[in-house]
């Protein structure tokens, strides 16, 4: 898919489709204003027959409009001109990008000029493509599409005026479209059956992006590595396995080699059934996504080494399954972990905290800048906040306001829960160091406080990505988040401008 910037006179434009927006009580955008006066009032006598106020986010075509090279004019909805912020401009482009499916149109001009509150250029631009890239994706691994399936958008332009920076335009659709490739492969490593995508074939993806990329080293540690690492922990979740355990892990230098890179850490645990404690049947098959943590940290790993960004980054997957099995961990078993820590498993359907823990333990060695953790980690998660926003837990609170503030400007939003020391003794067990849950109250909380106690060493943050990785029910699918917020969190680290 190719995105475009282009300016200049809009009448002039050839394309299949240029995309205007109309305002509530049928108020022309600048751009529509632009066209109307090329084409001596065609849009207004149009938009005067009534069938669209612009109030809500309906599209219009016209054909053959007098003075205007465009095939046809799309007129989009934008709502009230005062109250455009982001969820108005991602309504209205949803409208356009159903419409131009409808259509079967693959290439269009975008002239929804005006910038929603809260964003500048380069963010609408960025968010547009991200948008338009997300809606072209397709799953078609193992189904064939359907013969009527509406072709996928191929080129998008966006129309900037004249006097704005169109270098800044420019560096967003770059941007937006490393950033979309990032997340399509950790929608497509999502999507993929738990039979397909094992903890070696993520291991390949990770092998394979680094063949690509000169800045990017990729090493996968074994389970004889980890033996001796002291994995205890991870490797006790892998023994009920037929698949081996694989620890991806990816370093992206695009910095001085002495500057502390960014760690991201993300839970691949390609197949949850649960392990003894196993889960019940309904809706098992889609925990397969329980490796979408480790698939955001592929697809940031991707989205960094495409923008060339000036940093470094790490990203460590800790990649198994977690099945019952005769070798399994059983509940009272007490594992240690590579941080000498012992664990009493008490549920052994909590496992991701057990793989995760000594994935971060080993991040030590990097001496990060910063370590994030994403990870599809409880339910409670998803009975706390629901499926809007990512659980976000970390004792700092600067980096907090810092994340949270990443999440609103890529659209990828968290939400903070607290990570109070008086959780702690929730994890309290009678024969080891801790239990590794913590009773019904308050799970993903104290889930991230487990997590905590391997974490001393660095600043650190955890994402609870179990309600936002994923879209259950009919239109159940892979998301791709927290791609957007991790390129975020990175472009602003490497102080690449915006
Ligand atoms: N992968 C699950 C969490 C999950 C649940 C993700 C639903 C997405 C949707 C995790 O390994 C798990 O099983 N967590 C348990 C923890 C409990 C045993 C303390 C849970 O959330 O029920
Ligand atoms: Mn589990
Ligand atoms: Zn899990």
């Amino acid at each position: 898919m190719e995105f475009k910037i282009k300016s200049g006179d809009l009448a002039k434009a050839k394309t299949p489709c240029l995309i205007l927006g109309v305002f509530d009580k049928r108020k022309l955008s600048d751009p529509a204003q632009e066209i109307d006066k090329a084409s001596d009032g065609a849009l207004s006598k149009l938009l005067a027959k009534g069938d669209l106020d612009g109030g809500g986010c309906g599209c219009l075509v016209a054909y053959d409009v007098p003075g205007v090279c465009a095939e046809r004019v799309m007129l989009v909805g934008c709502g009230k001109r005062k109250e455009l912020n982001r969820a108005a401009y991602g309504k209205a482009l949803g409208s356009v990008l159903a419409r131009l499916a409808e259509l079967r149109i693959t290439e269009a001009l975008c002239a929804l000029a005006d910038l929603p509150s809260g964003m500048d250029q380069y963010q609408a631009i960025r968010h547009g493509v991200l948008q338009a890239a997300y809606s072209a994706y397709r799953y078609v691994r193992t189904k064939e599409p359907a013969k009527d399936a509406p072709p996928p958008i191929e080129e998008l332009a966006f129309w900037v005026p004249k006097k704005q920076n169109s270098a800044t335009a420019a560096r967003a659709a770059t941007h937006g479209k490393a950033i979309a490739a990032g997340v399509a492969l950790a929608r497509e490593l999502g999507n993929l059956p738990g039979n397909i995508c094992t903890p070696a074939y993520l291991a390949e993806q990770a092998v394979s992006l680094g063949k690509r990329f000169d800045k990017l080293g990729v090493e996968i540690l074994e389970e004889s590595d980890m033996e001796q690492l002291g994995m205890g922990a991870l490797l006790s979740v892998s023994r009920g396995s037929r698949q081996p355990a694989k620890l991806i892990v990816m370093r992206y230098n695009g910095a001085a080699k002495d500057a502390k890179p960014v760690v991201l850490v993300g839970k691949g645990l390609t197949f949850d059934a649960g392990g003894i404690s196993i889960k019940p049947a309904a809706e098992m098959d889609e925990m397969k996504y329980d490796m979408c943590g480790g698939a955001s940290v592929l697809g940031s790993m991707l989205a960094a080494a495409e923008m060339d960004l000036p940093l470094n980054v790490v990203g460590v997957v800790p990649a198994s399954e977690n099945l019952p099995d005769g070798a399994a961990n059983k509940p009272g078993d007490i594992v240690t972990s590579m941080s000498g820590q012992t664990i009493e498993i008490l549920n052994t359907d909590a496992e991701g905290r057990l793989i995760l823990c000594d994935a971060l333990t080993y991040s030590e060695r990097f001496e990060p800048e910063l370590v994030v953790d994403m990870a599809t980690l409880t339910g409670a998660c998803i009975v706390g906040l629901g499926r809007h926003p990512s659980g976000l837990f970390t004792p700092d609170d600067n980096l907090a306001r810092e994340i949270a503030e990443l999440g609103e400007a890529a659209a990828d939003r968290v939400w903070r829960l607290p990570l109070w020391d008086d959780y702690q003794s929730q994890l309290d067990s009678n024969f080891a160091d801790m239990a590794n849950i913590g009773g019904r109250d308050g799970g993903a909380i104290t889930a991230a406080a487990f997590l905590s106690r391997f974490t001393k060493a660095y600043p650190w943050a955890h994402l609870d990505i179990a309600g936002t990785a994923w879209v259950t029910g009919k239109d159940k699918g892979a998301t791709g988040r927290p791609v957007a917020l991790l390129s975020e969190l990175l472009i602003r680290r490497s102080g690449t401008p915006q």
